[in-house]
């Protein structure tokens, strides 16, 4: 049975339209797309819907919009902060892409991938793989998150050093628009300059002006020559220095460079299956370096061991450990990409996935240790992230065996006193996972005035009655939740 009734030509039409297989009315099929992949938000929906088509996706828009349902966009349900999950009301409809799964094109002479929204990152990837090609980005939920998704939410991840997020990646796009209108800006040119470039406004607006449909990605030659490493470090300092080591030598070759705190790493040893530390002994902090080239026999070995070879010498790096095949290269970033699921295993966690200036790190891991430690004796300092790009996510897990509700009624507390470390440094409180409905309350006071103002007129020039992913971004109205967006003076 549905939680809430759909009113009754509403439901018939969508069933008419979408089948049995694209619209899910019964509790026990809806759940699971009504909680968010760390469990911190338990919504409820009238239907789940989940059309094969951008014209299926179009129709059933337009049914909803007529009927003044709300939409919840939703690809492979891996939001950080609640970004893709309905709230209690149980009016809305969550809007599943998981039935749009077709790589649509390869096109080698420009490099360029046409796919639709719900091909995972993964099969998108090993689509371009098998190829000879690269899709330039990787994540630690990209089995599961969907192209769809980390378009909507401007995904960063481990190559951004190299590549930029998927902004930089999409040269074309397709979306349905919140009254059900198709906007096609399917073209794949690096040049364009013809007016607005729409589709980064769709990009990065985590599903609150349309629901992105299809894309033209961005490729690129496959490497054929990587050197992988796990580097032993003192600290953040001593990590981005050897950064700016590699970055003398050939910033062209670094493909990603990742900071893991020894606490993080730790976890990921003790809860993890199958991951092991490849060093002789543990280490208050680690950088996972990789280098790669599209040139086979290039010669990155070289530069890899030339650059630790006299960061060893000087001390910089205590220990280091080389990938010497690409099962071993696969081991090592075990270490690294479990560090999300070794911290859901520890407990509760109240993350802060902030970004800012390489010169601030260090700074930002000090200071914001200081204030959470004395926020909450026992608290779990585990910070790791993309410190090659200056996205740390300062992460802390719960004290051992204290209670996850106590903790996490904290994280207002936690969030706000790492956040004003951030502002300081002028860094940003949501640098890849976006604001979803987890952050939506730090807006005002970060995002004030004009930015604010005019991003609330772009949503109500395109959604005016808030029917596209409501509560998500802006700050909460404190009413329904689906209420129209105060107009702005103009
Ligand atoms: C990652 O980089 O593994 C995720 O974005 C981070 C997280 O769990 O905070
Ligand atoms: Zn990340």
């Amino acid at each position: 049975m549905p939680e809430t009734a759909l009113p009754a030509p509403l439901h018939d039409a969508l069933l008419a339209l979408l089948g049995p297989a694209g619209f899910l009315t019964d509790t026990t099929d809806t759940s699971p797309f009504c909680t968010d992949w760390r469990a911190l938000y338990h919504g409820r929906c009238a239907a789940v819907l989940r059309p094969a088509t951008t014209e299926e996706c179009a129709q059933a828009v337009a049914l909803c919009h007529d009927h003044g349902v709300p939409m919840v966009p939703q690809g492979g349900n891996t939001s950080m902060v609640g970004g893709a999950t309905p709230d209690g009301s149980g009016r809305s409809v969550v809007v599943s892409t998981t039935r749009m799964r077709r790589v649509i094109a390869i096109e080698h002479t420009d490099l360029t991938m046409t796919v639709e929204a719900g091909v995972t990152l993964k099969a998108a990837q090993d689509a371009a793989a098998a190829e000879g090609l690269l899709l330039p980005l990787s994540i630690s939920s990209e089995g599961s998150a969907d192209i769809g998704g980390i378009l909507s939410t401007n995904a960063g991840g481990n190559n951004t050093v190299r590549y930029g997020n998927a902004r930089e990646l999409a040269l074309g796009l397709e979306a349905v628009l919140p009254d059900g209108t198709v906007l096609d800006l399917m073209r794949r040119l690096r040049k364009d300059n013809t007016g607005y470039a729409l589709r980064q406004l769709l990009i990065g607006a985590e599903g609150t002006l349309g629901i992105i449909t299809r894309a033209i990605i961005q490729l690129q030659p496959a490497p054929r020559a990587r050197e992988t490493a796990l580097c032993a470090v003192a600290d953040a300092k001593a990590a981005l220095d050897l950064f700016a080591a590699f970055r003398r030598e050939d910033p062209s070759a670094i493909q990603a460079f990742e900071f893991m705190s020894g606490v993080s790493m730790a976890l990921v040893n003790t809860l993890v299956e199958g991951a092991s530390l490849p060093l002789e002994q543990p280490a208050p902090a680690y950088a996972l370096v990789e280098l790669a080239s599209p040139r086979a026999g290039s010669s990155l070995r070289d530069l890899m061991e030339d650059v630790l070879g006299q960061a060893l010498e000087s001390g910089l790096v205590s220990d280091a450990v080389l990938a010497e095949s690409e099962t071993q290269r696969l081991e090592l970033w075990k270490l690294r990409e479990e560090h999300a699921e070794a911290q859901k295993r520890a407990g509760a966690s109240v993350k802060n996935d902030v970004s800012v200036p390489l010169p601030a790190i260090p700074t930002l891991i000090a200071e914001a240790t200081k204030a959470c430690e004395a926020l909450i004796p026992g608290i779990r300092v585990a910070p790791f992230g993309h410190i090659g790009d200056g996205n740390i996510h300062f992460n802390l897990v719960q004290p051992e065996g204290a209670n996850p509700e106590t903790f996490l009624a904290r994280d207002h507390d936690i969030m706000d006193a790492v956040a004003a470390i951030v502002r300081r440094l002028d860094g940003s409180f949501s640098a890849e996972h976006g604001v979803g409905q987890l952050k939506t309350y730090l807006m005002p006071s970060w995002r004030g005035g004009a930015e604010l103002t005019t991003m609330h007129r772009i949503k109500n020039a395109m959604d005016p009655t808030n029917l596209m992913n409501p509560g998500k971004i802006f700050p909460p109205d404190r009413g329904t939740g689906h209420k129209i967006l105060p107009k702005l003076p103009t």
